[in-house]
């Protein structure tokens, strides 16, 4: 656990056990709040140490020293950022990977405290509000513990993290902390959702989890299951349901400002608490991991919270159907012929593209009831996004222009990133039925997974502007980005990208 602090008080006079330094490759501090001077007080050369130790300031490198101070032990930890010239233009995520290694090695050596200056924001291109915000959210994400459920105990670290800033600005950089605090605990409660097994995390017990945020945080809640979804003519996710012993829910989640005439945006995502394929049944080694397939409805889940503790001014709703995919003899067939909400009927040619059933109901749902401005759903949705984008971008699709320049930027800004793939409507004809409005498969000729899944849900949504977001490869096992478990486990994708772009909605127009 770590709690972060922003000050004007001076770097050195913080009684701490660790002061943290980075450095770029001419072996300069960042900033400089955080001037060598006093290390040279107990290490007279200490560059010549560094690099007698091979610490030069690339990126990813780190080194720790310790002196006896105000009578007690510190450390001195220098973390490498890289190269610094003229035209100095470090990206930000290199900033946010230093101060993840930092972070954990305060972790390994359960150091209680620490300080470290504000890198100066305009070498980055921002300001010194988001940058202070960034690095808070990074601090929380790089303290966040993966889930075990050992015998032996966890580790009860915490950590105070103090950043000095310009005495200035003290006073107005206090929002940052506190927008970087909430964004960085709501991303870290999505990861926890997202890494519970399907036996735990069911879809009641997201359900709950969801209401306890919106209890919390004064959102108007809303839940049904099967009977209420019966009389929507939610055809297609009950059909996702069909096979399982647990309850399906579908939540709602509603955040109002009191401004008048604003937007209303709309988020949507996954959940599916186990995704074994169904009737479709995966092959083991694909099903392993299959428990973060409601990582979209987690994203949404806790982007609400983040949104209702920030008065975000735009109204947002978040709706989640949560299901989980099993094989049974009440499950769904393949050739199966259901109908969605929107009346459009529905060939099931695989049971495993159960994503696109339930986000189907979903989207109508949302148009049928809130008439939003802008859809933006987000679903763990097709293994071929893995093999087109890899594991550090999701894969955004749109036509809406807006959207399309608007996310990969907040996705650079943030780190949680996303990239456009092709989506017009050539691909629209793979999911022709020979039998039905639709099917839910795609015709393997047209190969493009992703975008034909995306193509499908386009089906579903009639009058506002839309951008799909495919997650299959950001929401877990992201390697070695280290504030995100550097390979193992969920990373909470989607909270810090929607909570950036709502809460600067206007920014942004
Ligand atoms: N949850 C999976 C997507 C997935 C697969 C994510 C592998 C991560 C790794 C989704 O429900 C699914 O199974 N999609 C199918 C769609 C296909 C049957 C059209 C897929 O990607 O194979
Ligand atoms: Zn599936
Ligand atoms: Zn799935």
């Amino acid at each position: 656990m770590i709690t972060v602090q922003a000050t004007g008080k001076q770097f050195w006079t913080h009684d701490v056990e660790a002061y943290l330094f980075f450095m770029d490759e001419d072996l300069h501090t960042a900033s400089n709040l955080s001037s060598l001077g006093e290390v040279e007080k107990y290490y007279p050369d200490v560059k010549d140490v560094l690099k007698k130790h091979k610490f030069d300031g690339k990126v990813g490198q780190s080194f720790m020293l310790t002196a006896k101070r105000n009578d007690k032990l510190a450390e001195f930890i220098f973390i490498g950022i890289g190269k610094c010239n003229k035209d100095w233009n470090v990206e930000l995520e290199t900033l946010r990977r230093a101060l993840g290694s930092a972070i954990l090695l305060l972790k390994k050596s359960n150091t209680p405290s620490a300080v470290m200056a504000l890198p100066p924001a305009k070498q980055y291109s921002i300001d010194d509000y988001e940058l202070l915000k960034q690095l808070t959210i990074v601090a929380h994400l790089a303290s966040y513990e993966y889930i075990t459920f050992k015998k032996s105990k966890q580790s009860n670290w915490h950590c105070n993290l103090i950043i000095e800033v310009k005495l200035a600005e003290e006073a107005h950089l206090q929002q940052a902390l506190n927008e970087g605090n909430i964004i960085g605990e709501a991303t870290n409660m999505a990861r926890h959702w997202a890494d519970l097994p399907g036996n735990i995390l069911t879809p009641t017990r997201l359900a709950q989890e969801a209401e306890k945020v919106a209890i919390h945080n004064n959102l108007k809640y809303t839940v049904f299951g099967k009977d209420r979804a019966e009389e929507l003519g939610m055809g297609a996710f009950l059909a996702v349901d069909a096979g399982s012993a647990q309850d399906c829910k579908f939540v709602v989640m509603e955040y109002q400002t009191n401004l008048k005439h604003v937007p209303t945006i709309a988020i949507v995502g996954k959940g599916v608490t186990y995704d074994t394929g169904g009737i479709s049944l995966k092959a083991s080694s694909y099903m392993n991991g299959m428990h973060y397939d409601m990582s979209g409805a987690g994203a949404v889940i806790a982007t609400m919270q983040v949104i209702a503790q920030l008065k975000a001014n735009v109204n947002v709703v978040g709706i989640t159907p949560l299901v989980e995919n099993m094989p049974s003899g009440t499950a769904s067939r393949q050739d199966d012929i259901i109908t969605a909400m929107n009346g459009k009927t529905i060939e099931i040619k695989n049971t495993d593209a159960e994503g696109r059933l339930i986000l189907a109901d979903a989207l109508c749902y949302a148009e049928k009831f809130y008439a939003p401005d802008i859809i933006i759903d987000i679903a763990t949705l097709t293994g071929a996004c893995l093999y087109a984008l890899g594991y550090f971008y999701a894969g955004l699709m749109t036509q809406d222009k807006q959207l399309l320049d608007i996310l990969p930027k907040v996705g650079t800004i943030t780190g949680d990133r996303v990239w456009p793939l092709p989506f017009d409507d050539d691909f629209k004809p793979a999911n022709d039925s020979y039998v039905a409005d639709v099917a839910n498969s795609g015709s393997s000729n047209y190969k493009a997974g992703t975008i034909i899944g995306a193509c499908f849900l386009s089906e579903f949504v009639e009058k506002a502007r839309w951008a799909h977001l495919d997650i299959a490869g950001t929401a877990d096992a992201v390697p070695k980005v280290n504030y995100l478990g550097s390979g193992r486990g969920a990373t909470g994708t989607g909270v810090r990208l929607f909570s950036e772009y709502i809460l600067n909605y206007s920014k942004y127009q």
